[in-house]
């Protein structure tokens, strides 16, 4: 089916197909249709990164990828403008042409509207014959256009057995709007042919995480309430608004960010082993811990921001109401303390923190092991820290585990301790497999038809109740959120948050 099955190797991906069960029947689509081709993710991820998937020769021979958009546009437009988009790619990989050529000749285009489901008869023409190979299908368009897209598909004969969707984010605005959207969805598309897409399931760490956790015997026994005293998960951005205003604005970082990509992490992080590493086992574990998330005491547990002008990277950037270009109260920064209430995480909070124009761009999980409960080496030098395992995502993917060793030396008081960092670095310990955006990942599982890293209904509904039940609170509350100056880490509110339970934030 691949090209060169030991580039696959080489560049990270499995020749396998994930651990799959024996009867797994999942065949890869030969037609891959990207709705909103010319739009700012398809350019920005989805197309590099098939480029990239392609010039590794992962891509399976037949594939065709239609692209189709509202504009009129002729099969070499899109391949023009692709071209611009991955010939630098082929470059800076010092790539022949004929790797571009190869790619662009797999593109077509056919116009349709995904507002009017009446223009889809010429996609529905061009499609149709390659039914019986599998057709995946991605929406990259916005939210809104999503029932009538479906419906137009249903009425161009593209929603049979052989094809499969990819939908991305935000799926609703709250439980009741994305019940909506999966109700549209999934009259047409039952749950094991919907994809639905949270980027960060396709970054490498986080698979890592679930590798550190279930592939090593040392953390188990220790990853409970026994072991544990608490967990941070930070994900600090730099960029503001981003020109983002109708989008982000109606959302607030508790939406765009926490609702999805942070419960994601946490899940990962408490969920109990699943029996394999496969789709249905894997999302049934994250759903039970997204269902034990404990109700927020809004008043003491959350903190919300907005940043006022100020600096970041040494350059002014302006207030976010300025960006906009109006006041508004929506929060684009947000810090939770979190409870899983559950036997395992008894006890043990989950501080979540993300906002926008903060000081650095970074995302992490912090596990913060309890203290040794005594000490054999009183008074030798510092005391004892307690072990910490630090998973950066972003911008540097790797696990640092901090650990107690004895400082070279031939002391007479006794031992002398020292914390040292354990540095797993990704990049050294692999250093000749290429470092993929998540987008390849998330590709080439839904052309392959592993769900696996997708997200199921139930967990994105389970998000959206806990959700929900907070911006309920600060409705009825009135909250507001404090200003911070950008390049800050936000309000001190947020530091108080982590202090009042001894803890301070890992900066
Ligand atoms: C998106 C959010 O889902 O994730 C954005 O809508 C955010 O607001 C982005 O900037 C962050 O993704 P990453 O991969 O850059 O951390």
């Amino acid at each position: 089916m691949f090209r060169d099955a030991t580039a696959r190797q080489t560049a990270g991906l499995s020749t396998e197909r994930h651990a799959s069960s024996p009867t797994d029947k999942r065949s890869h689509a030969h037609t891959l249709l990207l709705f909103g081709v010319t739009g700012d993710l398809s350019r920005r991820m989805l197309l590099p990164s098939l480029f990239g998937l392609d010039a590794d020769g992962l891509l399976p021979a037949e594939l065709r990828i239609v692209g189709t958009a509202h504009h009129a546009l002729t099969d070499e437009d899109l391949q023009g403008e692709t071209r611009k988009l991955v010939e630098p790619l082929a470059i800076e990989r010092e790539l022949a042409s004929s790797v571009v050529d190869r790619f662009l000749a797999r593109m077509s285009y056919v116009a349709a509207d995904a507002s009017d489901p009446a223009s889809f008869a010429d996609l529905g023409a061009a499609v149709r014959p390659r039914l019986g190979g599998g057709v995946a299908i991605f929406l990259s368009t916005a939210p809104s256009l999503f029932e009538t897209t479906i419906d137009g598909l249903e009425q161009a004969g593209l929603t049979g057995g052989t094809t499969r969707l990819a939908l991305e984010k935000p799926l609703g605005h709250n439980l009741a709007s994305s019940r909506e959207i999966n109700d549209a969805v999934g009259r047409v598309f039952p749950e094991p042919r919907t994809f639905r897409i949270d980027h960060y399931l396709g970054k490498e760490t986080v698979q890592n995480l679930l590798a550190l956790r279930f592939g090593n015997l040392m953390f188990e026994p220790l990853w409970n309430a026994g072991g544990i005293e608490h967990v941070q998960i930070t994900v600090a951005e730099t960029v503001g608004l981003e020109g983002r205003t109708g989008y982000f604005d109606g959302m607030g970082s508790l939406r765009d960010m926490v609702q999805n990509h942070m419960l994601q992490l946490l899940a990962l992080v408490a969920m109990e082993a699943p029996a394999r590493f496969e789709a249905d086992a894997v999302r049934d574990e994250k759903v039970k811990v997204l269902r034990s998330l404990r109700p927020l005491d809004t008043d003491r547990e959350s903190v919300l921001g907005q940043y006022a002008a100020g600096a970041v990277a040494g350059l002014p950037v302006p207030a976010y109401g300025e960006e906009l270009g109006r006041p508004s109260d929506t929060e684009t920064f947000v810090a939770l303390k979190a409870h899983v209430d559950n036997m395992r995480w008894a006890g043990v909070p989950f501080f979540l923190r993300t906002g926008k124009r903060l000081p650095t761009r970074r995302s992490e999980i912090v596990v913060q092991f309890r203290r040794m409960p005594h000490s054999i080496f009183p008074g030798s030098g510092a005391a004892l820290q307690p072990n910490r395992l630090v998973i950066s995502l972003q911008p540097d993917e790797n696990i640092q585990l901090s650990i107690m060793a004895k400082r070279p030396g031939l002391d007479q008081e006794g031992i002398r301790m020292r914390e040292v960092t354990l540095d797993i670095r990704d990049a050294d310990a692999f250093a000749d497999v290429r470092r993929r955006i998540a987008y390849e990942r998330l590709l080439i599982d839904l052309i392959g038809g592993n769900p696996t890293l997708f997200v199921r209904r139930d967990e994105v509904e389970a998000q959206w109740s806990w959700i929900d039940a907070i911006r309920d609170r600060w409705q009825a509350a009135g909250v507001r959120p404090r200003l911070y100056s950008a390049g800050t880490w936000g309000p001190s509110a947020g530091v108080a948050l982590a202090e009042r339970s001894g803890v301070s934030w890992h900066d």
